[in-house]
């Protein structure tokens, strides 16, 4: 979920709207504003998105006001009805709240509130939170915040909130466990984000609150941040952002995804920009530098994430023990947190994930940092709170990524990956000076050549019109492009929600090859130095079921073109930088389907950018 808020001395409405379209990456099954209006508080909210909130608020509520908080939703308790979307009033109607998170103890808490003669219109442990605090305040006459603290002692799980009272019109309330919350300090206003992008163009100045903080925010007066626990004060940190507004609007491109996918040739090169010195043949990055020893200690490399940036792990374990020698285990973070994995101190588990906020992610650090691992994080937020957990990591300095399905981060995660096993290979020696050199100056050609890969759009196009209305497709690849079926299919699945499976292509043989009859599109990445001939029996053995290939190939290729449907060729590169342009005709692919269907690319159904639940 996303949350904003804003007190200061502009009209609230119009900073909170704005705001949470920004943050509808975060999810989008409801939406709802709460504002002050002078006198008291008024309050819209729908299931559906934020331009259906924007359509009902301008016939519903009047939007005067200089204090206000917003909230765009992703399910967890409750299904995406108005009466579950946020904000929530506390029964009196003095309060009312916003919530990113889950409380966990919250039916507990609501069979106590109920005792006390509570009543709940909604199914939410967000509605439940907020008579917890009306309670505590009510009881003992306290100040807002003072409610807020001791209410939150009581609560187990996730949250970031921000709450206010009609009575007490100056000031916000925020708090933060778990769930990102950033504070946007302007002059003389204040604004409430899960991240910095709803406020970028008031302000550079941001606080991050950490895990246990809370802060109270008064009206002319300023920020006052105590940790939950123990009461003490804090001393605000106020950073200075980097982000600009362009990187966060579409430029002129259609949807974000577009953009995204057209960003990779210089995504990629901001990636290796400063840290890949080819004329000296070095590869620099401080986080790997400053910590060699650990990484040349270790006897194992333990790879977390979820999703795209697993995926990415997986090309990952093949770049390792090809290049580095290093064994290498990829693990579904949310798999390796609960089934007590053996971790050793001399482990080094990289995290990867390009929101930095993935709750599964974050807990598998957490585990693995307790068992005295060294964690290097992979991330694209800076100041993620992934990025801050970690002992050391890399930033893929990709920019902003909006659309829900991943592209650039992806190709950027591999782009370091690639960087750190190329490093370590050559501290250990497992790679020839001459295969390193030639490493770095072929990396050094891919943002051209993705360049060129990207050319393949209107072929694609024309073949996403052919294939657009098929119930299934398969994803067949081999080694290094075995992870960029598995991605592909995914990319599929997500924005057209046509059913897709991606596959090893050899073991298609065991049970996939079932499927194959004169309706099935297979695309099957077909590389000239990826197991070639291999490939191209896979190939033969679909031709005699009758299935219909696309095959993705390297320039100039003639066999497989005489055999496929259909031929997307790439430039051609190592093997173990393939995946960097196999992947773009796979994004391509599934951008145009979706687009034909009608879907919507950047925020398709039941998806968010940033799961921060587990
Ligand atoms: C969500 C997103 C995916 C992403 C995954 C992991 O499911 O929709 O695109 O790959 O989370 O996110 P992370 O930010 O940790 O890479």
């Amino acid at each position: 979920c996303g949350i904003v808020g804003y007190i200061g001395h502009r009209e609230a409405y119009p900073i909170i709207l704005k705001g949470l379209k920004r943050l509808e990456y975060r999810g989008y099954d409801s939406a709802g504003i709460a504002l002050y209006d002078g006198d008291d508080i008024v309050l819209c909210k729908t299931k559906g998105k934020v331009a259906d909130l924007e359509h009902k608020i301008e016939s519903e509520i009047s939007t005067k006001g200089n204090l206000g908080i917003g909230h765009t939703r992703w399910a967890t308790h409750g299904v995406p009805n108005d009466v579950n979307s946020h904000p929530h009033y506390s029964n009196s109607g003095n309060l009312v709240i916003i919530h990113n998170g889950i409380i966990e103890n919250y039916d507990s808490l609501r069979k106590e509130l109920i005792k006390r003669g509570y009543t709940f219109k909604s199914e939410t442990d967000t509605e439940v939170l907020v008579n917890l605090i009306e309670d505590v305040q009510k009881n003992d006459n306290l100040k807002l915040g003072k409610a807020v603290q001791i209410a939150l002692n009581q609560v187990v799980g996730a949250y970031a909130i921000a709450v206010f009272d009609k009575n007490k019109p100056n000031e916000i309330v925020v708090a933060k466990l778990g769930s990102p919350l950033a504070i946007g300090v302007g002059d003389d206003e204040y604004f409430i984000a899960s991240d910095a992008s709803p406020f970028i163009e008031y302000t550079k100045s941001a606080i991050y609150l950490e895990d246990e903080e809370m802060a109270v925010i008064r009206r002319h007066k300023g920020v006052k941040i105590r940790k939950i626990k123990d009461d003490t004060l804090v001393d605000p940190y106020i950073q200075e952002l980097q982000l600009n507004l362009e990187q966060i609007e579409k430029g002129g491109y259609d949807h974000f995804m577009l953009k995204e996918i057209h960003e990779q040739p210089s995504a990629i090169f901001d990636t290796f920009r400063g840290r890949l010195l080819s004329d000296k043949g070095i590869i620099k990055m401080s986080g790997v530098e400053d910590n060699m020893k650990r990484f040349l200690n270790a006897d194992r490399i333990i790879i977390v994430a979820c999703g795209t940036s697993w995926h990415a792990g997986l090309v990952a374990e093949y770049i390792f023990e090809d290049l580095a020698r290093i064994p290498v285990e990829v693990e579904y973070a949310s798999e390796f947190r609960y089934r007590n994995p053996v971790i050793y101190e001399k482990d080094v588990v990289i995290a990867i994930s390009q929101s930095g906020e993935t709750a599964d992610t974050l807990a598998a650090i957490k585990l693995a940092k307790s068992k005295g691992a060294f964690v290097f994080g992979v991330c694209n937020v800076v100041g993620s709170t992934i990025a801050r957990e970690t002992d050391a990591g890399a930033y893929t300095h990709a920019g902003p990524e909006i659309g829900v399905a991943s592209t650039k981060a992806f190709t950027t995660q591999i782009t370091v990956l690639t960087l750190i096993a190329l490093r370590l290979a050559r501290a250990k020696g497992t790679i020839s000076s001459s295969d390193y050199r030639l490493q770095l100056l072929e990396l050094e050609l891919i943002p051209d050549k993705v360049k060129k890969a990207l050319e393949s759009d209107d072929l694609v196009k024309s073949i996403a019109a052919i294939y657009k209305d098929a119930p299934n497709m398969l994803y067949l690849g081999r080694g290094f492009n075995f992870p960029v079926a598995l991605e592909g299919a995914l990319k599929l699945k997500e924005i057209s929600y046509i059913h897709a499976e991606g596959y090893p292509a050899a073991e298609m043989k065991h049970g996939p090859i079932a499927l194959i009859d004169e309706n099935m599109p297979i695309i099957v990445i077909a590389t000239k130095k990826g197991h070639y001939e291999k490939v191209v029996s896979n190939i033969q053995e679909i031709k005699s079921r009758k299935g219909k290939i696309i095959g993705i190939v390297t320039e100039g290729d003639e066999q497989v073109r005489a055999l496929a449907d259909h031929v997307i060729e790439v430039p051609e590169s190592l093997e173990s930088l393939s995946p960097l342009l196999t992947t773009i005709p796979l994004q391509l692919l599934s951008y145009h389907i979706a687009l034909m269907l009608g879907r919507n690319v950047d925020q398709p159904r039941n998806l968010a950018k940033a799961v921060t639940v587990e």
